[in-house]
């Protein structure tokens, strides 16, 4: 199927037929042997999802939900700490398990280990992981860090620290990750980019004004960024989880989590749940890279228990 407004090859033939309509394409996936047999009919068969912070959390539910569906996935993590935060980050072995459980579902997976503030990292890892896999039809900016720091009980010097790291991750990474893998989609002749937003990208939160500036920013950066992809045949979405079961805020305990999960669903969820886990994310970001989603762009989809419905609009 080719796209009569561009008369190229677009997302639509992408999302139609797979690698298969890309001579490029159907080399690489021809070298995939597991991603034939294993999930040849997936909708997401022939292509590849590059996925960011996929070692853990959120991350690594949509990159496993991505590999259900089919697809080749680049998996990219910084699996190592950060200078200056204070929250674990994944590690090299919990992204190596990632790869196995994704290679167990049948397709193929490459790895990368990249910090996604530094543009090149991604550029050249991404360069290299495509030999590997199928043509990369879905980028998802997923990785992200949080903190809190109130404007009036947080000193001077850690206000700045975090102020810092927190932008600079959040933001500049997610755009860097659209910049370092946007052309590729182009290239390859369209595809879907999904930014891993927050309920805090939607409203405000009286703890933690950078992240919320962050994410309020990465909302803006989707619609930007769609209405330049558009012509490209790419669509840009984000998801707004709501709270999600991960190491996002560093390790918790029991009594910390039942503390929260209940304030959560008496306070903050319409429906009846407290903490969501990461694979009631996964799949709306499936969705936003099927073919049934090739009109939706520039969108945010709520996965929020209903937390959303308090928003103004
Ligand atoms: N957990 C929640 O409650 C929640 C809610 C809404 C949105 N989110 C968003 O979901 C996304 C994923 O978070 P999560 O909850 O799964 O957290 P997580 O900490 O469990 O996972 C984040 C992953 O990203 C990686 N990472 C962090 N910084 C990186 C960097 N600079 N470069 C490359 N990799 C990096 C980490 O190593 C980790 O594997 C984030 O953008 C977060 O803001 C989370």
């Amino acid at each position: 199927m080719t796209d009569d407004t561009t008369g190229g090859t677009t997302r639509r033939t992408l999302l139609a037929t797979g690698a298969a309509g890309l001579a490029a394409g159907a080399t690489l996936a021809a070298g995939s042997a597991q991603a034939q047999e294993g999930q040849a009919n997936g909708p997401l068969a022939g292509r590849s999802a590059l996925v960011t912070g996929a070692a853990r959390g959120i991350g690594r539910a949509i990159a496993l939900e991505m590999a259900r569906g089919g697809a080749d996935v680049i998996a990219l993590d910084v699996a190592a700490d950060i200078d200056g935060w204070s929250v674990p980050m994944a590690t090299p072995d919990e992204l190596e398990a990632v790869r196995a459980e994704i290679e167990a579902l049948g397709v193929s997976c490459a790895t990368v280990r990249a910090d996604i503030r530094d543009r090149q990292a991604m550029r050249d890892g991404l360069r290299e992981a495509s030999g590997s896999v199928a043509p990369v039809g879905v980028v998802v900016a997923n990785a992200g860090i949080a903190g809190n720091q109130p404007f009036l009980d947080t000193a001077d010097d850690e206000w700045e620290a975090n102020w810092d790291l927190i932008t600079d991750v959040n933001v500049k990474g997610t755009a860097n990750t659209i910049r370092a893998a946007g052309p590729t989609l182009v290239a390859n002749g369209g595809g879907a980019i999904i930014v891993t937003s927050s309920t805090f990208g939607r409203q405000g939160n009286g703890t933690n004004p950078a992240y919320v500036a962050s994410k309020w920013a990465l909302q803006g950066l989707v619609k930007a960024a769609a209405i330049e992809f558009g012509p490209q045949g790419v669509t840009v979405n984000a998801i707004a989880p709501t709270a999600v079961r991960t190491g996002l805020s560093g390790p918790q305990t029991e009594e910390q989590r039942a503390e929260g999960n209940a304030w959560l669903n008496e306070n903050y969820h319409p429906m009846d749940i407290g903490l969501l886990e990461p694979e009631d994310i996964a799949p709306s970001a499936v969705y936003l890279a099927t073919e049934a989603a090739r009109l939706v762009t520039g969108a945010t989809i709520d996965v929020a228990a209903g937390a959303n419905a308090r928003y103004t609009a």
